[in-house]
């Protein structure tokens, strides 16, 4: 049995352990020959692709990003009845026959797993494994990326409490996240932020401000900010941080300095646990396929392996409950959440 391996969307650490725990179940325990697809669906589109033996997935591991390269390419995008794109989906058919394969595994967040859901849907034998530093796929408990993110986000965290201490000022620090805030949410409790920012709790300014003024008059001298990128922002021509660091100066005197993390939370090598993760992850897809089981998706529930079918998955995201039992105990413990 032949397989393609794509890699799509953002990276994160952990896509090459689990690269390698497909390649190395998929050849080793089932004798099957693996093809990696180059940039995601590009590789699909324009037949870009190469062979991978075992020997080369040794050393790869530990290492981030992906070999394979990555793309933000959708190929169902605008591909209505008589437009040009309509092909992408159809060269992607065309090809994945001419390279006799016989499953595509295609390793992605949100965007990937819809496009392997329709690539499903028009009879192809897809496979889909969730990472993104994110946390926000559906049907998960969990993504490859998100450990190491949060793990990258928290040591920033600890930094900016000395600094802040010695100036006695209030640092900001905006995280990544897209719409969820996952990341913000678990490094803002790991690092001890005093007040923490999540798209899905609306915050109020002068919530924040009050409460920041309040720390400082109680002769607490400095204060941490966690802001999770995708909260709203009234300002799109500087950054939310930025944006909320000058309102805190302006509302309350206190001095302010921001710090926007950025793609440092994606590069890198993963951490022990997002290794761990993403090699199950990829274990678990090889004996899917061997088991001809298509269309579905490998997902960790009460840290047990399962898969959930695609189509279930496709359209939705995982977003934190303003009800989740982190952020209540946050609360209880006099964290703001800028309500
Ligand atoms: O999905 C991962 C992520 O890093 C988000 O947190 C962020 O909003 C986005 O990707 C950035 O996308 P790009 O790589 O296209 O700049």
């Amino acid at each position: 049995m032949k397989i393609g391996i794509l890699t799509a969307g953002g990276d994160c650490p952990g896509i090459n352990a689990a690269i390698r725990g497909v390649g190395k179940t998929a050849i080793v325990k089932y004798g099957m020959e693996l093809v990696g697809i180059s940039d995601g669906f590009t590789g699909m589109i324009n037949k870009e692709y190469t062979s991978l033996t075992e020997k080369d997935l040794s050393g790869i591991l530990t290492l981030g990003g992906t070999i394979l390269g990555t793309s933000r390419e959708k190929p169902f995008k605008n591909s209505v009845k008589g437009s040009k794109e309509i092909k992408k989906p159809v060269l992607i058919k065309e090809h994945y026959e001419q390279m006799g394969l016989e499953c595509l595994v295609c390793i992605g967040g949100n965007g990937t797993l819809k496009t392997a859901s329709l690539l499903s849907q028009e009879g192809l034998n897809v496979v889909g494994i969730p990472k993104t530093i994110d946390n926000d796929v559906w049907g998960t408990d969990i993504t490859f990326g998100f450990d190491s993110a949060v793990n990258i986000a928290t040591e920033a965290i600890d930094r900016l409490h000395s600094t802040a201490n010695s100036h006695k000022r209030i640092m900001l620090i905006e995280l990544m996240g897209h719409n969820a805030g996952w990341i913000a949410l678990y490094s803002g409790i790991a690092g001890g932020g005093d007040v923490i920012l999540i798209p899905e709790i609306p915050y109020k300014v002068e919530k924040i401000a009050e409460y920041l003024f309040h720390r400082a008059e109680e002769n607490k001298p400095y204060s941490i900010v966690v802001v999770a990128e995708g909260v709203e922002n009234p300002d799109k021509t500087k950054s939310v941080a930025r944006y909320l660091s000058n309102m805190i100066t302006e509302l309350t005197g206190l001095e302010t300095r921001e710090t926007v993390l950025g793609y440092i939370q994606r590069g890198g090598t993963p951490s022990p646990m997002d290794r761990v993760l993403a090699t199950r992850y990829g274990s678990a897809a090889a004996d899917i396929i061997a088991a001809r089981d298509f269309g579905k998706m490998v997902a960790l529930k009460n840290n047990e392996i399962v898969s959930v079918p695609l189509a279930d998955v496709a359209g939705k995201l995982k977003l934190v409950s303003p009800d989740n039992p982190l952020v209540m105990q946050a609360r209880n413990m006099g964290t703001s959440f800028g309500t």
